[in-house]
């Protein structure tokens, strides 16, 4: 098909208000839609794994993707939230005699503006929110210097694919990479590796590296991450015990997957049991060690929980839960390990999953943070004005008068970069996302959307033994997040209910017979 050919896509009879229909063009699919009585035609693939968008959730012009949330201007093929990259193809409709013909109108690539600007934006961190407020910078028009610097070799990669199928050996290294060399110099985005900042001079927005260079620019995005807790006990630091946060750090692990036969995992959060779960595709022994008696029931609470932990058992994991390790001991590099009930157990390797802490330790003296993240404000600006900061380390206010958040999610990370590089560019728009996150263990996803600490009731619809359910989480009667399995339409509206700051009563959640979706 070239760009400009009208096709003769679908009888227009055939296509009901709301109810996306998906066609094929030339290998590609296409997704048709009547929404508020307008057609409207669009690629059906997401721009982040392909999702397949007409199983997500359409609201006006906009589709959601039903696997991590992506969403995208159905009418020009715009991103509008990450973790899509680029936009998705666009095509422009029209009907003669009962028929709907289709053009394409555009690829949903990024373009480099034209015209100049005398401006630098200096981006400090190479990972989700980086990478999206670089991306973002230039999707928005900005045709000025960009310069984006990451302390690590290797510049945007996926780093939620570390644990899951690059461990598992399902998916090779070369799929890591969120762009390739060339995207970057054809967007002119100054990508440099291996070049960590060690200090920034708020007063004079300047940032000096670790070679002693210093650069000034017009506005600065703080997006380092963060930096994995070891554990205080004798023989954390011995060889075969291993952190994971990096490609680096995934990398080393990998290596000794060849020959490793018995793995222990200390900590049950989404590192540990993804991991745990990558190893087990691999058949080596994998052991849990946890002071908690039920996997993530902090977040998803008892019955979530408990299925989690019987989906790892029915896969060979075996759990050491409610203790804790004592010392890890071995001639040389690790191979035996005391835990606090007094057994020992010997293993190959150990990865250790115990949370992360802010990666702000190159900004003491800035004044820029305080209990250990960065304050910022709605526009994502610090307490120095310019200075940005988006992701693992920011500290964000609630859109809804909630208390202040520091969110550790991908997708989350990715959209407050989004939010930040337009506000460098003069926006004064408040940051108003829901975070959002998901898991893959054993082929099945666990979808979150909101945020819950102090949840007090959990209701569910549907089934949490046979994995297919929604679950609302509420604070004193009122939705406060909801997780999902297999119900990802369902989770998109409550998370759009969430956004909009309005609640659906547990009685409704649980209620099969109440539409969600017609809210
Ligand atoms: C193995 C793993 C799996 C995960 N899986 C999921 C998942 O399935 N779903 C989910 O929602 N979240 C997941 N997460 C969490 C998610 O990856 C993070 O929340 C997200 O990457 C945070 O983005 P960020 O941009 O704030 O930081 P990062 O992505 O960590 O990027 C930080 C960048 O800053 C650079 N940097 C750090 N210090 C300096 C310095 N001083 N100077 C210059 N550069 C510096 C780093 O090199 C890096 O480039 C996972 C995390 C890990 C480690
Ligand atoms: S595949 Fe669409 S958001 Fe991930």
């Amino acid at each position: 098909m070239e760009k400009n050919d009208w096709i003769k896509a679908i009888a227009e009879g055939e296509l009901k208000e709301g109810v996306p229909a998906v066609i094929e063009v030339e290998e590609k699919k296409v997704l048709l839609i009547r929404s508020e009585g307008k057609i409207y035609a669009c690629g059906n693939e997401c721009s982040h794994y392909h999702g397949p968008l007409s199983d997500g959730l359409i609201a006006g012009h906009v589709v959601t993707c039903p696997w991590h949330n992506a969403r995208f201007d159905i009418r020009d093929g715009r991103l509008l939230a990450p973790p899509g990259l680029n936009g998705i193809p666009s095509y422009e409709t029209k009907v003669e005699k009962g028929q709907v013909w289709i053009r394409q109108t555009g690829e949903g690539m990024i373009a480099m503006p034209e015209g100049e600007d005398d401006r630098t934006m200096l981006i400090v961190g190479a990972g989700a929110a980086g990478n999206s407020a670089a991306e973002t910078l230039r999707r928005e028009g900005f045709a000025g210097r960009i310069v984006m610097v990451t302390g690590e070799a290797y510049g945007p990669y996926d780093r939620t694919m570390l644990s899951k199928d690059l461990l598992s050996g399902e998916a090779p290294a070369k799929w890591l990479p969120l762009r390739g060399q060339k995207f970057y110099e054809r967007l002119k985005i100054e990508l440099l590796t291996e070049k960590p900042v060690t200090a920034v001079d708020p007063a004079g927005r300047a940032v000096t590296f670790a070679d002693g260079a210093t650069m000034k620019a017009d506005r600065i995005l703080l997006a380092t991450g963060g930096t994995p807790r070891t554990l205080p006990v004798p023989g954390a630091d011995k060889a075969g015990c291993y952190l994971l946060r990096s490609r680096q750090d995934a990398e080393a692990i990998l290596s000794e997957l060849e020959t490793a036969k018995t793995a222990l995992i200390v900590g049950a959060s989404f590192i540990g049991l993804e991991v745990a779960c990558s190893l087990r595709t691999r058949e080596i022994e994998v052991h849990v060690v946890a002071p908690e008696e039920v996997p993530l029931a902090n977040i998803f609470g008892e019955q979530i929980g408990r299925r989690i932990r019987k989906t790892h058992e029915e896969n060979g994991v075996i759990f050491h839960l409610g203790e804790t390790v004592k010392e890890f001991t071995g001639r040389g590099r690790v191979s035996e390990v005391l835990l606090s009930g007094g057994s020992r157990l010997k293993t190959d390797l150990v990865v250790i999953g115990a949370g992360i802490r802010p990666a702000v330790e190159f900004l003491e003296g800035s004044g820029l943070v305080k209990e250990g993240a960065i304050p910022v404000n709605a526009r994502l600006e610090s307490s120095a004005e310019g200075i940005f900061a988006a992701g693992d380390i920011a500290l964000v206010p609630d859109a809804h008068g909630g208390q202040p958040r520091r969110i550790e999610h991908w997708v989350e990370a990715g959209r407050q970069g989004m939010h930040a590089a337009r506000c460098m560019l003069g926006s004064k728009d408040g940051y108003a996302g829901v975070p959002f996150f998901w898991s893959k263990q054993y082929g099945s996803s666990l979808r979150y959307i909101g945020h819950a600490p102090g949840f007090d009731q959990v209701v569910f619809r549907g089934s949490v033994t046979d994995k297919f359910f929604l679950a609302g989480f509420y604070v004193k009667g009122k939705l406060a997040a909801a997780a999902s399995m297999g119900k990802a339409r369902e989770l998109i509206r409550l998370g759009q209910l969430l956004e909009a700051g309005k609640s659906v009563s547990p009685d409704q959640l649980e209620d099969k017979n109440f539409d969600l979706l017609s809210m």
